[in-house]
């Protein structure tokens, strides 16, 4: 896993560009540093103010997470202004993981909003990124239109789905008690194998596994072709409402590497109907599910977006797989805003792909124009070129951008984990 390489405590992304910008108040010109045990108070009453969260579930968090290192703000002495935790992640496109910078919990006390503290502080973790070779940074929006602003936009989905047991009529092998000593590493590389070609999807950290360990009831299918690996895995816990008879079954996770594994975990859905009214559960999208169940009843319980930001293109663009027998060649540039423009690779440069990979190259002039916007929803392949000229993003003849949608094209983009 990638570490945080070079942003040693204390240390300022350094921003040359905007300390020269002209007409920003003198009060945002402050850089990100990496926060100490000593700003422990005013991160917790930060997270708690902005997220309405209780100091007594926030404050060990803080503390692990500002001994990790994770959290960056913008302070004056021990008080920050500003704050965020930044979350290096893998994030698998074109079925290979490409480093991105996870952006949470950006934070400002209402009694110090609107003075530029989060926008400063996130240009500075934009610039912090590129420099650190990130290829991009992803993040779940509370509110689109401050990223928007700031160069991300919306590149793929995280979907909740809900159905009725009694809908999941599908026969399927039945599942085991995953009891063994050896199943917690076999559910691990199952999820990676079947999440392997699903854009957007995260290299699992440990510590998401720790969350994951104290479901209740672990349930697994052997592969028989393959001993000690897994076909499909389950983990559920049981949800009571408090006047009601029945339970629901809430998946908290589960995965299957082909066919007759999901036919495993919804038959294992299917099979609790007497008593169990419904199971919720995160899919990609479209859902795998409804391609098994029999009739139209997946419900979706709830969608976000999660929004992506170019950082270091060329990072990214090398990182990412392509498609196989694909050869092409494109040029594009990214018109960034000036302050970034000159920290944030922009090219121009000619994108070319071959042999399932692509590179950028530095050219004099590109055909194509991305507005910063445009960069993640199109590398992550959430929205054709195409769609992104009608948006206004992009701008280029037509031939070009048909080329960078075939170079894009893929599953569509689709997050399981919150973080
Ligand atoms: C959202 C938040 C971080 C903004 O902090 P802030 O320091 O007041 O923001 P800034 O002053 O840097 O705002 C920069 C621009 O973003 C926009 N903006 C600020 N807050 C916004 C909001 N809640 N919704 C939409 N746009 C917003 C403004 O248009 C502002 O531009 P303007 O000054 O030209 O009007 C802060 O309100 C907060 O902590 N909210 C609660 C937690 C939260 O929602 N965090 C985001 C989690 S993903």
């Amino acid at each position: 896993m990638r570490t945080m390489i070079g942003l040693a405590p204390g240390s300022t992304p350094g921003s040359p560009a905007r300390d020269t910008a002209p007409d920003r108040p003198e009060r945002a010109h402050r850089a990100a540093v990496r926060l100490e045990p000593r700003h422990l108070d005013s991160c917790l009453h930060n997270r708690t103010s902005a997220f309405g969260t209780a100091p007594e579930t926030e404050s060990e968090r803080i503390e692990r997470q500002l001994a990790d290192g994770e959290l960056w703000g913008l302070v004056d002495g021990d008080t920050v202004l500003a704050q965020a935790r930044l979350v290096p992640t893998f994030h698998r496109l074109g079925g290979r993981p490409v480093p991105c910078l996870g952006l949470a919990g950006v934070a400002v006390p209402p009694e110090q909003r609107r003075h530029g503290y989060a926008a400063t502080l996130v240009r500075d973790v934009t610039v912090l990124g590129a420099v650190e070779g990130f290829g991009a940074s992803v993040l779940y929006p509370a509110t689109t239109a401050f990223y928007r602003a700031l160069g991300w936009e919306h590149a793929g989905t995280r979907s909740r789905y809900r159905v009725l047991t009694r809908a999941a009529t599908t026969r399927g092998p039945t599942m085991r008690l995953a009891d063994r000593p050896t199943d917690w590493a076999a559910l691990q590389r199952c999820r990676e194998r079947s999440v392997a070609d699903v854009a957007g999807t995260a290299v699992r950290p440990p510590d998401r596994w720790q969350q994951l360990a104290d479901a209740r009831y672990r349930y697994a299918l052997d592969d028989p072709e393959q001993p000690g690996e897994l076909r499909a895995y389950a983990l559920v816990d049981h949800e009571h409402e408090p006047t009601d008879w029945q339970f629901r079954l809430r998946l908290r996770d589960w995965a299957a590497t082909d066919r007759g594994g999901l036919d495993a975990v919804v038959a294992l859905v299917g099979q609790s109907d007497s008593i169990a009214r419904a199971a919720v559960f995160v899919d990609t999208t479209p859902a795998r599910w409804s391609a098994v169940l029999p009739e139209q009843e997946l419900e979706i319980a709830g969608q976000l977006h999660w929004m992506a930001r170019g950082l270091d293109l060329p990072a990214a663009i090398g990182a990412r797989g392509f498609p196989a027998g694909l050869a092409l060649a494109v040029t594009l540039q990214v018109e960034d805003e000036p302050a970034l423009e000159e920290v944030v690779p922009s090219g121009p440069w000619r994108l070319e792909v071959a042999g399932g990979e692509g590179r950028l190259v530095d050219v004099p002039g590109a055909d194509v124009r991305l507005a910063p916007q445009a960069v993640g929803p199109l590398i992550t392949g959430f929205r054709s070129a195409s769609d992104l000229r009608m948006l206004g993003l992009v701008r280029g003849p037509s031939d070009s951008l048909e080329l960078l949608d075939a170079a894009f094209a893929g599953s569509s983009p689709s997050m399981i984990d919150f973080f």
